[in-house]
């Protein structure tokens, strides 16, 4: 186990500025900085940090936390690794003390692997460079094919030995167990080495360790194939890996793009030309754990397929994968005969930049193209062409980016859009309705295990807020007998109504707030009147009849000058007001926790709200109105689903559509702005 002290250096060394920033491009936003998230789907960045509080929030998808987290998160990792992440990082020296047995095991089988796979990687290069048969076949191979010294050492090629195991031998003298040997797949189950007489490519994970290889024959023998690589093992899941991810991951970032390509030698090539942000899928079609870890680096990606014309359609179809995720795409077709490294071998690295820059074309309108090549004339061809198309589009999260390509793909298709809109429409309301299912799933087995989890064990910042009633209460206030008596913290009931919560907040800060100064350098303005300014226009919105009274008397008040203070609601003729009053001012009000499991965001109130008043003040109407927002989004998608099951047109369904989109974004607006709220 890493120690108390390793791991405090580390957290108080560690900066989230740096530690986001090798992941995520940040720009200064104020005191805060902000991206887009790595964590989940966005256009507008709402992922932020904060230096200040050394932490990060998404406010689109609710992840957050502190350095440590973030790589956990990120790198998929446990909380020790992800302390030495950080400890190799700011080159701290972890201390351990002894840990469990079994946990020390486990670790130390797996440490074994990397150590083993390196060795060969070792062995192999070794081999390459060192023996005179590794010379004159291999390495005369490689060099033939253009690589460098410096390329070859950069990306640990190899060469493997004809004979039968010297390799698995070699491993055995340095005291590896053939166990192990096999578990990574180097050594066959008859003991003899798996590769044999090959050059070979040495696969690396995305943070550099040696998890697998590929070994290229060299001669023309059409019996065996081109290419082995390493199985499955327990350090080498293909699916989530991609060729050269670890020596492209700086310039894709930088670049803001990811070129991929089939194969090793393709990667080796452009890297070597100084097109560095370029990663390969192996020959197999992509995954979506693949295109995640593109995505922590880039949302562009530009694919460059192999001039043979086979496959071409298949590959598209694939394709649709990485729409879903929401990122752009862009196919380039090399010419006929040619992979991405014989056309640059052939053209040189400038020519090649040029081409890939100008051929590349947008993925949908690519393959519109390739189909309607095809099916010219054929109308069976011509019907299933268009299902193929508008399922692609429909893939793609963002409705406005849909309605274009629908626009130009009718076009290119010379197919009606109205045609194509109605196919794109359908499927994509479908999906809705399937997401929309999974999610209210979710939601009652999350409502479900939180319940669980809260029985007894109320949120313990509810704790913070003093016992006893704030100063202000005048001690001989007849309040006694109308307020409730004390309640101990208790559950409250699931269905408690967060409209309710915001609404009150609001009034909770006119009442105890509402007559002092917002800005202590402005006497023109009080807390009341900033909070009414801004929201007088929604006063009408208020689901609760009383709050709404006390804001209409807070702003006669505020109009003809009246002070606003505590006494004057604890007074009040009205009993319902005199009521209200007590329960804002108790110190045991209830509110941020229900905003906390709403909107999964941080408690905001500090334990002496008196202190933090103003910055409340403006939470709360952000609050508010991302409240009001919400409605409105409600409706929108009660008249979307309305104008769809009525069929009463897609210009109906588009406009729900945008309309949804703008709410969306001037709801990301304020959640970003609670943010900057909160954090200052
Ligand atoms: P290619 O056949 O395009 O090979 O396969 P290449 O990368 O251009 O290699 P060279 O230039 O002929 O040396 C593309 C990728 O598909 C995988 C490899 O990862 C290869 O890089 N592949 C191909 C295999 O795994 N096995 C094979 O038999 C062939
Ligand atoms: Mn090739």
């Amino acid at each position: 186990m890493i120690t108390k002290k390793t791991i405090n250096d580390i957290v108080e060394t560690a900066r989230i500025e740096d530690v986001v920033g090798d992941f995520v491009n940040l720009k200064k936003r104020g005191a805060n900085m902000l991206g887009l998230c790595p964590f989940h789907n966005e256009k507008t960045p709402s992922f932020t940090v904060s230096p200040a509080k050394n932490i990060y929030k998404c406010f689109g998808c609710g992840k957050g936390g502190d350095p440590v987290n973030f790589i956990m998160e990120h790198e998929s990792v446990s909380y020790p690794e992800s302390l030495k992440y950080l400890a190799e990082k700011y080159g701290i020296e972890i201390e351990e003390t002894q840990t469990s047995q079994a946990h020390k095991e486990e670790q130390q089988k797996l440490d074994s692997l990397y150590v083993l796979n390196q060795f060969a990687r070792d062995y192999y290069h070794e081999q390459l460079l060192q023996t005179d048969i590794g010379k004159s076949v291999g390495l005369s191979y490689l060099k033939n094919r253009g690589f460098t010294d410096e390329t070859i050492e950069k990306f640990g090629l190899g060469f493997a030995p004809k004979d039968k195991d010297a390799f698995t031998q070699a491993a055995k003298r340095k005291g590896y167990k053939g166990q192990q040997l096999k578990k990574l797949g180097l050594t066959s189950k008859y003991d003899s080495d798996f590769f044999r007489d090959r050059v070979m490519f040495t696969i690396h994970s995305v943070s550099g360790k040696v998890i697998g290889f590929g070994g290229r024959i060299m001669s023309k023998n059409v019996k065996a194939p081109k290419y082995v690589n390493t199985p499955e093992t327990e350090v080498y899941n293909k699916s989530k890996v991609l060729y050269g991810a670890y020596f492209a991951k700086r310039a894709i970032r930088k670049s803001d793009e990811c070129i991929l390509v089939e194969g090793y030698t393709d990667v080796i090539s452009l890297h070597q030309s100084g097109i560095e942000n370029v990663v390969a899928s192996s020959g197999t079609s992509l995954t979506v754990d693949q295109i995640r870890m593109v995505k922590r680096y880039t949302q562009n990606m530009k694919i460059l397929y192999d001039g043979d014309g086979a496959g071409i359609k298949a590959a598209l179809r694939g394709l649709d994968l990485v729409l879903e995720q929401d990122m752009n795409v862009k196919v380039v077709m090399l010419p006929e005969g040619e992979d991405p490294d014989s056309y640059l071998q052939s053209v040189g690295s400038e020519a090649f930049g040029e081409f890939i820059e100008s051929q590349a074309k947008d993925f949908i309108l690519f393959k519109s193209e390739l189909l309607f090549s095809e099916a010219a004339g054929d109308p069976v061809k011509q019907a299933s062409m268009i299902k193929d198309i508008v399922t692609s589009i429909a893939k793609i999260p963002d409705p406005l980016k849909r309605s274009l390509y629908i626009k130009e793909c009718s076009h290119l298709l010379k197919v009606e859009e109205e045609i194509l809109m109605n196919e794109t429409n359908q499927i994509v309301t479908k999906s809705v309705h399937q997401a929309e299912d999974q999610r209210k799933k979710d939601q009652r087995q999350y409502a479900r295990k939180k319940a669980n989890e809260q029985d007894g064990n109320f949120p313990s910042d509810l704790g913070n807020f003093p016992s006893e009633p704030p100063p202000y209460l005048p001690e001989d206030a007849d309040y006694g007998a109308q307020a409730p008596p004390p309640q101990p913290l208790q559950r409250r009931p699931a269905a408690a109504n967060n409209a309710e919560y915001q609404e009150k907040d609001i009034i909770r800060l006119l009442i105890t707030y509402g007559g002092q100064l917002f800005d202590p350098e402005n006497e023109a303005v009080t807390v009341a009147r900033f909070i009414l300014s801004n929201i007088e226009d929604v006063l009408d919105d208020f689901d609760n009849d009383l709050y709404e009274r006390v804001a209409r008397e807070c702003l006669d008040m505020t109009i003809d000058g009246t002070p606003i203070t505590p006494q004057h609601f604890i007074q009040h003729e009205d009993k319902d007001f005199r009521h209200l009053a007590i329960d804002v001012l108790q110190p045991e009000f209830e509110m941020s926790p229900n905003w906390l499991d709403k909107h999964d965001l941080p408690l905001r109130s500090q334990p002496m709200p008196e202190a933090n008043f103003n910055n409340d003040s403006i939470s709360a109407i952000y609050w508010f109105k991302i409240r009001k927002l919400d409605k409105l989004i409600e409706r929108n998608k009660a008249s979307m689903k309305k104008a769809i099951d009525e069929k009463s047109g897609e210009e109906d369904v588009m406009k729900a559509m945008k309309i949804h989109q703008k709410l969306m974004e001037i709801r990301k607006d304020i959640a970003l702005k609670l943010n900057t709220v909160i954090v200052r």
